[in-house]
């Protein structure tokens, strides 16, 4: 059950108007110094809240804050009881594999403001720093065995970008296998990780873990990142974001992807395509060899079925089909 700070805060956000103390205890079930106390709590964490004597209070100022109170404002009210939002966290995909082992259900979700060991594809680390980011992990128990399990990433691609369009309105990329840009410039990263069932072959769990840069600076991003990662506000005239909107929409999205697994291939695969940049690009495809990383450049010139890539390597007339995992593509011309 989530604290009356958080449910007040909900009702403030959900409120254009004043809303009286008296009808503040009644909704959330409290006595009126419940509420003055929230309301003092509230605005120790930065919310602008005017009271006035005879209306009661009006939320005048919403800071970027990632919070249980402003992301349960924007899902139904029951939604919030499998969300676990921390302000700090190694990781959100090592949090939340953690749950999964102790029989969380499907749908559980972590969220972060920070992250001190955030990690990225290929044993790499993921930058999370704190107020600016959104962290999140998002836990799946999905009916299928080993070899569907990228394209739920791709999938989850598709969720990223729809879920950027349904709280901002932002057109956003995917660049192949599943980083999302906007600009051309990398906003996101998803990292997914699955637990199997050694007999089987049957997926366990499967942690879906999504990194997007909200409001960062240029300055947030060390020197080799310069050319390659962004944030949405970077790429959008430096407006700031509201982080627990993006969190909720994220959400809802994730949860739709869950519950239309595996039926809605089609709908999913078609959207992949129309939002991958990669296609029709020249591009170099990376592979380890005996410790050796190798690249092959050719034309990169559908996405599959099972939303591998499709290659048109140079010197061959054939198409060879990349799967994720396998292979790290490149565009020769920039990121994409
Ligand atoms: C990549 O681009 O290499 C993938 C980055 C994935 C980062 C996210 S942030 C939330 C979740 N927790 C992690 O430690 N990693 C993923």
């Amino acid at each position: 059950m989530p604290s009356v700070k958080d449910r007040f805060l909900s009702m403030l956000i959900n409120s254009s108007d004043y809303i009286s103390g008296e009808s503040a205890s009644k909704a959330l079930g409290v006595s009126r110094a419940a509420v003055n106390s929230a309301v003092m709590s509230l605005r120790s964490d930065g919310y602008g809240i005017d009271s006035s004597t005879n209306r009661g209070y009006l939320l005048t100022n919403r800071p970027d804050r990632l919070d249980n109170g402003s992301i349960g404002a924007f899902l139904p009210g029951e939604r919030m009881d499998r969300i676990t939002v921390l302000p700090v966290v190694d990781s959100t995909n090592t949090y939340c594999k953690d749950l999964a082992r102790k029989g969380a259900p499907s749908g559980t979700v972590v969220i972060s403001d920070c992250q001190t060991g955030g990690k990225g594809r290929r044993g790499r680390s993921f930058l999370s720093p704190s107020g600016v980011g959104l962290y999140f992990s998002y836990l799946m128990r999905p009916d299928s065995g080993i070899e569907r399990i990228s394209e739920i990433t791709c999938w989850t691609a598709v969720a990223v970008c729809e879920a950027i369009r349904d709280c901002y309105g932002l057109d956003s990329e995917i660049k192949w296998v599943n980083d999302i840009l906007m600009n051309r410039m990398k906003i996101c990263g998803i990292l997914t990780e699955a637990s199997f069932e050694a007999e089987s072959g049957t997926v366990d769990s499967l942690v879906i873990g999504i990194g997007i840069n909200v409001n960062e600076k240029r300055s947030d991003f060390p020197e080799e990142l310069e050319s390659i990662a962004s944030s949405i506000s970077i790429e959008n005239g430096g407006k700031t974001f509201m982080r627990s909107e993006l969190a909720a929409a994220l959400i809802k999205r994730l949860d739709a992807l869950a519950s239309s697994w595996p039926g809605s291939h089609d709908d999913y695969l078609d959207s992949y395509r129309s939002h991958c940049i990669t296609t029709g690009n020249r591009i170099a495809a990376y592979t380890t060899v005996a410790g050796e990383s190798e690249a092959r450049t050719g034309e990169a010139v559908s996405i599959g079925s099972d939303f591998s890539l499709e290659v048109r390597f140079d010197g061959c007339d054939e198409i060879t089909s990349l799967k994720s995992g396998e292979v790290s593509v490149r565009g020769l011309y920039g990121y994409t």
